[in-house]
């Protein structure tokens, strides 16, 4: 069937595919999007979906350790590619559900301290959303302007903070503008402030080097299905420092996953890949 066909809209793309359809002569250009998983990431992978399937959770037989142990391993992988310490990673379902922890997670645990947080115009929908939700039970928020190039400057955000702000959150690099941030200066403000700040950096980690050692960030964000992983797995980084950074659970029941930050069952066979992920 002519791939003219679907671009006029007279089928779907689905019931192209489902007919057997192959679409020839695509030139892919939304990797910002999302990316194809890497053939060396599924070969990681698949194992864990059949043999070594095991409840990463459970205990004293040998199917759950060795889940156990992947996970483990996929969790210092993890820390490597950003330069943090496997205990300050928690895995998640993507950038949706980190951002959604460190933003509500954070305010609604430490709004004894402050309500105002302060965000940008261009941030994605995970993150301007919970700002919105926020703003509804009594937080209030500055949300700051982009200059003409498309970034949000440091003086923007040092205009915006106030005594009460308890909480910056802006992107790494902005996923239809392609703009970077300069992160490590408004990281640098709101460290001397004593204001947590929140890194949305689903369009950075994996492609442009990062290293929070080097960078004041408290919490920052990332997705697998960005760099050549699968959709519905995604990290969150918490510095662990003092005093603690509080993040209250948004999902209650099961606390097995991520020592109370999110609770679920771990996928190891997802959080397997990052371990090949991070090393490709
Ligand atoms: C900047 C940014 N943040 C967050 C997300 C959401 O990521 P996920 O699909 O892993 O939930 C995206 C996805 O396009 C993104 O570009």
């Amino acid at each position: 069937m002519p791939v003219d066909f679907i671009q006029a809209g007279l089928i779907d793309n689905l019931e192209f595919i489902e007919k057997g359809g192959v679409m020839k002569n695509i030139v892919y250009l939304d990797n910002n999007a999302t990316t194809r998983v890497d053939e060396r990431v599924l070969a990681e992978m698949l194992p864990y979906f059949t043999q070594h399937y095991g409840n990463p959770t459970s205990r004293y037989y040998p199917l759950a350790e060795t889940a156990k142990k992947a996970v483990e391993i996929s969790r210092v992988q993890c820390a490597k590619l950003i330069g943090a310490k496997p205990q300050e990673i928690y895995f998640t379902s993507g950038a949706t559900e980190s951002n959604n922890i460190a933003i509500k997670g954070f305010c609604l645990a430490n709004s004894n301290k402050g309500k105002d947080i302060v965000t940008s115009l261009i941030e994605y929908r995970s993150v301007l959303d919970p700002f919105k939700e926020l703003e509804k039970s009594g937080f209030s928020v500055r949300y700051v302007r982009p200059d003409h190039y498309g970034k949000v400057s440091v003086e923007a955000i040092e205009e915006a903070l106030t005594e009460n702000t308890i909480l910056v959150s802006i992107m790494f690099a902005n996923n239809e503008l392609g703009t970077i941030n300069p992160i490590d200066k408004i990281a640098e403000i709101c460290y001397r402030k004593n204001i947590i700040f929140h890194c949305d950096a689903t369009q950075g980690v994996g492609k442009i080097p990062i290293d929070i050692r080097k960078i004041a960030v408290d919490m920052l964000s990332f997705s697998g299905h960005k760099i050549y992983g699968p959709k519905g797995i995604g990290g969150l980084y918490i510095r662990k420092k003092t005093p603690k950074i509080k993040v209250q659970p948004l999902v209650n029941g099961g606390g097995q996953r991520n020592r109370k930050i999110n609770k679920g069952r771990l996928d190891h066979s997802r959080d397997w890949q990052f371990i090949a992920l991070c090393a490709i």
